[in-house]
C-alpha cells in the first residue's frame, strides 16, 4: 500500500521540530554563520527536548524513532539552519555502526552515556588521500594482547572538536584493501588531537575538524563487529543516514523556496509584483516540483529502512536529487532576489553557501550517481540481510 499520511504522533513530532528550528535556530542561525559559531545552548535545548538521537532504541535511554520520524526531524532542522542540524543529527551518523554491529556491552555502555547527557561523537571516515574512495585509508589499528593500538588522520570530521567518542576507521590489514578495514568505537583521550578546525564556505554554525589518532590505546572490546568487516559497516551506516541529508537538503531547499516566494509578492518591478511575471512563476513552479519530489524520494528511502528492506539505490536517488535541488533552489531563490539576493542583508546567500555541502558530505552527488548506476547494471542479491 502506497500512503503518505502522517500519523498524529509524526504530526505533533514535525510540529515540535518546526517551533524549535522556527524559535531557537533560526533566532541565531544567521548570527552564528557569520561568526562561525558553535551554538552550545542551541544543541542543550535540542538535545533536551529529543531532537538528538531519535533513532536510539528505547532500551539505551533514546527515543527510538522510525526512520521516517528521522527525516521528518531533519527536514525541518534544515529549514531552521542546517549547520546547526548538522550538528544535532552527527550523532546519528557516528553511533549508527555501533547500533548496528557494536556488542551489548558497547551499546549498553556508549549508547546508554550519550543518551544521558548533550555530548557528541564524530564519524570518522575521511582522510585527506581517501575521500570517495573510502578503502585508500591509511589509519592503521594494530592489535596489542589485549588492545589495539591506532594511529593516523581523519579530516572533514563533524564535530570532531567536541566530540567524547569517535567512530574511527582504520585499517587492520594493510594489505586487504576494502576487506581490510575494521571500525572502532573510541573514546577521547589526551592521545587524540584535533589539528585543524575548518573554516567553511557554508554551514559555518557545524564544526569541521581535522582529528590524529597518536598510539590511541582502546581495549578489544571496542571494535565494532567483526575485524576487517569495517567497509560494509561504513556502507550499510551510509545506506541509512543518506535519507537524513537528503532530508535537511529539502529543508534547505524549502525555506529558499518560502522566501524567494513571500519577496515575489511584495518585491514590485514594471508596476506589478514581480510574481505576477511568468519568468518568476516558472522559476517558483520548479522549486515547489523540486522540493516536493525530493521529499517523496526521501520519505521513501526512510520508510524501506521501516520495513526492514535495503535501500541503498532508494537512499542514493534521495540523497543526490535532494542535494541537487537544494543547489538548484537556493541558487533561483538568490535570482528571484535578483541584486539584493547577492547580499548578506538578505537571508537566501547563506541558504546557498549551505545548499553546497549537501553535494559533497556524506558521499558526492557523483558517487551517488555511481552506487545509482552500479545498483542498476548490476544489482546485488535482493536477500542479502539488512543487517550486518
Ligand atoms: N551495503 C552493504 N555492503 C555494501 C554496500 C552497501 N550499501 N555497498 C557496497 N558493499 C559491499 C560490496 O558488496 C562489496 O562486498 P565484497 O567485499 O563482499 O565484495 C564491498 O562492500 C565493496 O564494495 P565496492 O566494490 O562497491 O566498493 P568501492 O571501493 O568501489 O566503493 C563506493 C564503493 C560507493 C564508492 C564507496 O566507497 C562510497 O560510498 N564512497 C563514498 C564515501 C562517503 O560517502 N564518504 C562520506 C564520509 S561521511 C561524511 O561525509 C560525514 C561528515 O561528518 C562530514
Amino acid at each position: 500500500m502506497v500512503d503518505f499520511t502522517l500519523t498524529d504522533e509524526q504530526k505533533a513530532l514535525q510540529e515540535m521540530a518546526h517551533d524549535f528550528a522556527a524559535k531557537e535556530m533560526r533566532s541565531v542561525a544567521w548570527e552564528c554563520d557569520k561568526e562561525g559559531a558553535w551554538p552550545e545552548d542551541v544543541l542543550k535545548k535540542a538535545f533536551e527536548i529529543g531532537l538528538m538521537n531519535s533513532h536510539i532504541a528505547e532500551e539505551y535511554g533514546g527515543p527510538g524513532a522510525s526512520y521516517l520520524d528521522g527525516v521528518l526531524i531533519e527536514e525541518e532542522i534544515g529549514w531552521g539552519c542546517s549547520g546547526i542540524g548538522t550538528s544535532l543529527a552527527a550523532n546519528g551518523l557516528a553511533l549508527a555502526p555501533l547500533v548496528l554491529g557494536g556488542s551489548e556491552e558497547l551499546k549498553q555502555r556508549i549508547l546508554g552515556h550519550v543518551t544521558s547527557e548533550p555530548i557528541f561523537a564524530s564519524f570518522c571516515l575521511t582522510e585527506p588521500d581517501a575521500g570517495s574512495d573510502v578503502s585508500g585509508m591509511r589509519t592503521s589499528a594494530v592489535k596489542k594482547g589485549d588492545k589495539y593500538v591506532l594511529n593516523g588522520s581523519k579530516c572533514f570530521i563533524t564535530n570532531g572538536s567536541y566530540a567524547s567518542y569517535f567512530t574511527v576507521y582504520a585499517k587492520t590489514d594493510k594489505d586487504a584493501g576494502h576487506r581490510g578495514i575494521s571500525a572502532f568505537l573510541v573514546p577521547k583521550d589526551d592521545t587524540i588531537t584535533v589539528d585543524k578546525k575548518e573554516d567553511k564556505m557554508g554551514q559555518r554554525a557545524s564544526d569541521t575538524a581535522t582529528i590524529s589518532f597518536n598510539d590511541t590505546e582502546i581495549p578489544v572490546g571496542n571494535l565494532i563487529g567483526e575485524e576487517n568487516k569495517g567497509f560494509k559497516l561504513a556502507m550499510m551506516t551510509l545506506d541509512r543516514t543518506r535519507p537524513g541529508v537528503a532530508a535537511m537538503a529539502v529543508g534547505i531547499a524549502r525555506a529558499a523556496f518560502e522566501f524567494a516566494t513571500d519577496y515575489s509578492k511584495q518585491r514590485v518591478q514594471f508596476g506589478v509584483p514581480i510574481a505576477m511575471h511568468q519568468a518568476i512563476q516558472f522559476m517558483i513552479a520548479d522549486m515547489a516540483t523540486k522540493v516536493h519530489l525530493s521529499r517523496l524520494a526521501t520519505w521513501q528511502s526512510a520508510v524501506l529502512l521501516d520495513q526492514g528492506k535495503r535501500n541503498t539505490i532508494e537512499s542514493s536517488h534521495a540523497k543526490r536529487f535532494a542535494a541537487d535541488t537544494a543547489m538548484e533552489v537556493t541558487t533561483d531563490a538568490v535570482q528571484v532576489y535578483g541584486g539584493y539576493g547577492f547580499m548578506k542583508e538578505y537571508p537566501v546567500e547563506k541558504l546557498m553557501r549551505d545548499a553546497k555541502i549537501m553535494q559533497l558530505y556524506e558521499g558526492t552527488s557523483q558517487i551517488q550517481r555511481l552506487v545509482i548506476a552500479r545498483e542498476t547494471l548490476l544489482p546485488r542479491r535482493l536477500e542479502e540481510p539488512v543487517v550486518a
